[in-house]
């Protein structure tokens, strides 16, 4: 996580100042001897409230209710989440869902997945290794495979946890893994779970990165480095041919996490190596998850067959864990199907997000690197203004998810499209001219934040 994340925009010091406050009774200042003398035993039951980041996500409550802010997460859909979805009985233009090609619920995907719990019920019961392996299991696997021109694949049932399980297993303490700054958490839980050093470059600087591996290049351990195929958060690309070069040039092992290239780069939505023309093999390990276009649930690793025979002994999170549900694996292996079926839903879902980035960028806001493929973000600046912004947004029918610190750096918070091949131009022109308004008005009314906070801190000192 970048270093200068701030509360609110307060200064790291002041945001400690505010945090000791809220937390503590006044007392006199004592030596460290003395203050570890009085520290109180550990409690001896677990109380959530005492937990490291319970305080701050307190105060962040507080301030956002003093704020008249309603909390934007957990909000109840139902039915299927599309271009459009239905929370508390009320329909909204939806920007909040993976579905980019707008094959959740359809038919043949449903299908599929009902039909394989006809025939294999609704879980394997074991670990693939021992017996929880069931033909639709391989049959996505060579699937998977097959789109990222790789030689084999192995799915595992979560795509975080492939990632976690992936690192963790793969490195170990005298090797170096070398990421891009905004890699997805996954990546950097699996790092740490490794052991191995952790080093960030600058967001898609693979120049950057060639001095880091350069630096760090440990001498008898390895080097992995990854990188996201289309970035989760900015909706923006690596330049891949140039992270192939610098991985070969420092004997790093290159992995690329597609979990939002999948459906949504290259002609057919291959991802990748199509979009850049790339020889899929210069690539180690392509990771993916079923989650985003292809309307499932799970994770996967694409790689050589020597690699991928070697995961399906050693991973911990597919050895000991169980099998991928049959619906799971149904559900994708038919939207693999229906994708590659209809190139045209990728040709849509590309249309009408540039379409969205170019209306956001002529309305003068701020969108950030991203090429428009499937995600825009529309940076704020600020956590309060863009919670702000969501709400009104919500208030006139839109649902798109504010990100916010610590998500991402108080500088960056943001709102984040997701846009899909089902979203008519008419509901991509009405939305940026609603949120081009909303912005503007709420720019314009800024809230009394340091007010704000006094009062809180007022009111902590009162409980005190
Ligand atoms: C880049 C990236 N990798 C991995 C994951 C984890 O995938 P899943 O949500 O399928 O567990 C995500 C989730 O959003 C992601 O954005």
């Amino acid at each position: 996580m970048p270093a200068e994340r701030n509360l609110f925009g307060l200064s790291q010091q002041a945001k400690a100042r505010l945090l000791e406050t809220l937390a503590a009774p006044r007392r006199e200042k004592r030596s460290s001897a003395e203050s570890l003398r009085a520290a109180p035993p550990p409690a001896a039951r677990l109380r959530a409230a005492e937990l490291e980041g319970a305080k701050e996500i307190r105060l962040i409550r507080d301030a956002a209710r003093s704020l008249g802010i309603a909390n934007p997460f957990f909000r109840m859909h139902d039915g299927i989440a599309g271009a459009e979805t239905t929370i508390d009985g009320r329909r909204f233009v939806n920007f909040a869902s993976y579905n980019y090609l707008g094959l959740n619920g359809h038919p043949e995907i449903s299908a599929a997945a009902k039909a394989a719990i006809d025939r294999w019920g609704t879980s394997v019961s074991a670990s693939r290794t021992v017996s929880g392996e069931r033909p639709v299991h391989r049959e996505l696997e060579q699937a998977l495979a097959r789109l990222h021109g790789s030689e084999d694949c192995v799915a595992l049932v979560g795509g975080h946890a492939t990632n976690v399980t992936l690192l963790g297993c793969l490195l170990g303490r005298s090797d170096v893994v070398v990421h891009d700054a905004l890699i997805h958490n996954s990546i950097l839980e699996g790092a740490r779970l490794s052991g191995a050093r952790r080093l960030p470059f600058p967001h898609r600087d693979h120049e950057a990165a060639a001095r880091v591996l350069a630096e760090a290049r440990p001498r008898n351990g390895h080097a992995l480095l990854v990188i996201e195929g289309h970035y989760s958060m900015d909706g923006d690309l690596p330049d891949l041919p140039a992270f192939i070069e610098v991985a070969r040039r420092h004997r790093a092992w290159l992995m690329v996490d597609e979990a939002h290239a999948l459906g949504v780069l290259g002609a057919a939505g291959r991802g990748s190596a199509e979009h850049f023309a790339i020889d899929p093999r210069e690539v180690d390990i392509w990771m993916g998850t079923l989650s985003k276009s292809l309307v499932s649930c799970g994770g996967y690793i694409a790689g050589s067959a020597e690699l991928i025979d070697h995961l399906k002994l050693v991973l911990p999170g597919f050895v000991f864990s169980v099998g991928m549900a049959p619906s799971a694996a149904a559900a994708a292996l038919a939207a693999i199907t229906v994708m590659e079926r209809e190139p045209d839903r990728v040709r849509r879902l590309n249309h009408r997000a540039s379409l969205f980035l170019r209306l956001a960028r002529d309305g003068g806001l701020d969108v950030g690197g991203s090429i428009g493929a499937s995600i825009v973000p529309v940076i704020t600046g600020s956590s309060i203004r863009a919670a702000r912004l969501a709400q009104a947004l919500f208030a006139r029918g839109l649902n798109v998810q504010p990100i916010l610190y610590p998500a991402v750096p108080e500088r960056s918070a943001r709102l984040r499209f997701f846009l899909t091949a089902d979203h008519g131009e008419a509901q991509i022109r009405e939305a940026v001219a609603a949120l081009v308004e909303e912005s503007r008005r709420i720019a314009a009314e800024p809230v009394d934040l340091a007010g704000t906070m006094r009062r809180l801190l007022a009111g902590a000192a009162d409980r005190v």
